[in-house]
């Protein structure tokens, strides 16, 4: 693929962030805004469709002037528009898709509908360059792990995926957030369980790991189902927003569980498929128990997104726009969301 110098205007609003952004030839960062909705939906103690979407509709503009502003452009000086076109709630990806679809009708700019999950692994392409940071190499073994997804895909070449396997029940953010609840720690829950984690015993507990042998899949429901057994079975993990060393152990043993279980599956896939580099995506990694275990662990280089770009935004939509762009995909003013769009 022959690299162009193109500026991208990201666009992102599959959940609970409205985000936009401009990136100067896949890696220059000239803007990037999100407006997170985490404590409108904390009050519910997770995403409410119908209210993330009213969320959006309010901020999609100011969102969107304010990373042309901030990187001091116009529409006149970029290239493309990449917005999300899904997997994600079906309301919440309209509203970024319709801004975009607009923005190119009025500026004659190509539109690119892009993967939210491709976005998240092309969030290690963000910076590249900078501090001697090189691109990650193909073929690479990708571990995605956010709220709604959980899967390893082997990356042969750029946008070229083969997926492996993936949950087969909760994804991983999922269980987090899932877990968290039962322990009273609040909503999201992946950093949540990370910051009570940090003062327990991460072998309190042996929650089991479901290894899954023979196949890439996951699944995250039965050490779920393990914590609400040991938080009924006792009286000591009170709700009572203190410090509570009980909850603390559990949300530590719980981390240790499913970090295990990431981390060995994906150096064995790795091995399996003779991956040149594995690369960790997705809001889950931006769990520093995740990230430092699979850096000490792995014997080829791992690459994981700045912790700004982990969870959603809009720099990694352009990112992966950018790829596409040069690629040639241009797509219709007629695209339509994709709510369960898969990779590969
Ligand atoms: O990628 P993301 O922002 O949204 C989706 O595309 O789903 O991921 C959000 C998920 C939530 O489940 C949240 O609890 C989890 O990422 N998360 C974490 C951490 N920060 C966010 N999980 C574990 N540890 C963290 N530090
Ligand atoms: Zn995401």
């Amino acid at each position: 693929m022959e690299l162009l110098n193109a500026r991208i205007l990201g666009i992102e609003s599959s959940c609970d962030e409205t985000a936009a952004a401009v990136l100067e030839n896949g890696r220059k960062l000239l803007s990037n805004v999100v407006a997170t909705q985490i404590d409108i939906h904390a009050e519910y103690g997770g995403v409410f469709p119908e209210v993330a979407s009213r969320q959006h509709v309010l901020s999609i503009f100011p969102v969107v002037d304010q990373a042309l502003k901030q990187a001091h452009l116009g529409l006149k000086d970029l290239d493309a528009i990449a917005v999300t076109q899904g997997p994600g709630l079906a309301g919440s990806l309209v509203v970024g898709m319709n801004m975009a679809k607009g923005l190119s009708q009025a500026s004659g700019l190509p539109l690119i509908g892009i993967n939210h999950l491709e976005g998240h692994l092309y969030s290690s392409w963000i910076n590249e360059g900078e501090d001697g940071q090189p691109a990650p190499e193909f073929p690479l073994l990708a571990l995605l792990v956010s709220g709604g997804h959980t899967e390893l895909d082997l990356m042969t070449d750029h946008l070229t995926y083969h997926r492996l396997g993936g949950t087969l029940d909760d994804a991983a953010g999922e269980a987090f957030d899932k877990v968290a609840r039962l322990l009273g720690l609040g909503y999201p829950g992946g950093p949540a369980i990370q910051r009570a984690a940090e003062n327990g015993n991460y072998n309190y507990v042996q929650f089991p790991r479901s290894w899954m042998e023979g196949s890439w899949d996951f699944s995250f429901s039965g050490i779920k189902t393990s914590v609400l057994r040991e938080v009924q079975g006792r009286q000591d993990v009170v709700n009572d927003g203190e410090d509570n060393p009980v909850v603390n152990h559990l949300a530590a043993s719980f981390q240790e569980a499913v970090v295990d279980v990431l981390v060995n599956k994906t150096i064995e896939a790795a091995k399996m498929t003779q991956a040149k580099s594995i690369l960790l995506a997705g809001g889950v990694s931006a769990n520093k128990a995740l990230r430092e275990r699979l850096k000490q662990t792995s014997p080829i280089p791992v690459f994981v997104p700045a912790f700004r770009y982990c969870t959603d935004n809009a720099a990694m939509i352009a990112a992966a726009g950018y790829f596409r762009f040069c690629a040639g995909q241009r797509d219709s003013l007629s695209i339509e969301v994709r709510p369960s769009w898969r990779l590969s």
